[in-house]
């Protein structure tokens, strides 16, 4: 059995007919090759699968494909232009918020979410949003300097932000 669906991804739109049980990181990462979604516990608990779906964070080694049908999901192949990167990206290179690398896009889709959510840009708030994003590599100083800055770079110039 299998169910129409239609997404947009990044820039793209995409129809499916979709099994029920197909997971949103394996639609992304096998189907679409958009590898930059990382897998790494698979039980919703390290955060490195995240991106955005209608402007909100989502894990998506939690969530069926069929559950976001007619959403937006944002991908951190989805951020940076030819011509440069995404502010926030740029802020995680300024911060060196990243070591191995792997958390770094969970983090950074994390980190755009909190926009939305009005987080504050301080170390307390952002510490606290980042709870369901480990980095093994424990970056986490970098990380959270990096999203501060980010948060205020992007509601300075909202422009920049990303679109749901
Ligand atoms: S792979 Fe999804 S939360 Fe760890
Ligand atoms: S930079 Fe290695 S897991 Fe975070």
């Amino acid at each position: 059995m299998s169910f129409p669906i239609t997404l947009q991804v990044n820039a793209s739109t995409v129809q499916r007919d979709m099994a029920p049980s197909r997971l949103l990181i394996d639609f992304l990462r096998d189907d679409l090759g958009l590898t930059g979604t990382h897998q790494g516990c698979d039980t919703s608990q390290c955060g490195a699968c995240t991106v955005l779906v209608d402007g909100k964070a989502v894990k998506s080694c939690n969530v069926l494909v069929v559950q976001v049908n007619g959403s937006h999901i944002r991908t951190v192949e989805g951020l940076a232009t030819s011509q440069a990167l995404h502010p926030m990206q740029e802020a995680f290179g300024k911060h060196h918020g990243l070591q191995c690398g792997y958390c770094t896009p969970g983090m950074v889709m994390r980190a755009l979410a909190m926009v939305n959510e009005d987080v504050p840009a301080e170390e307390g708030p952002v510490r606290h949003a980042l709870g369901g994003n480990i980095c093994r590599c424990t970056g986490y100083q970098g990380i959270v300097s990096a999203v501060c800055e980010g948060l205020q770079t992007l509601r300075a110039n909202p422009s920049q932000s990303v679109p749901a």
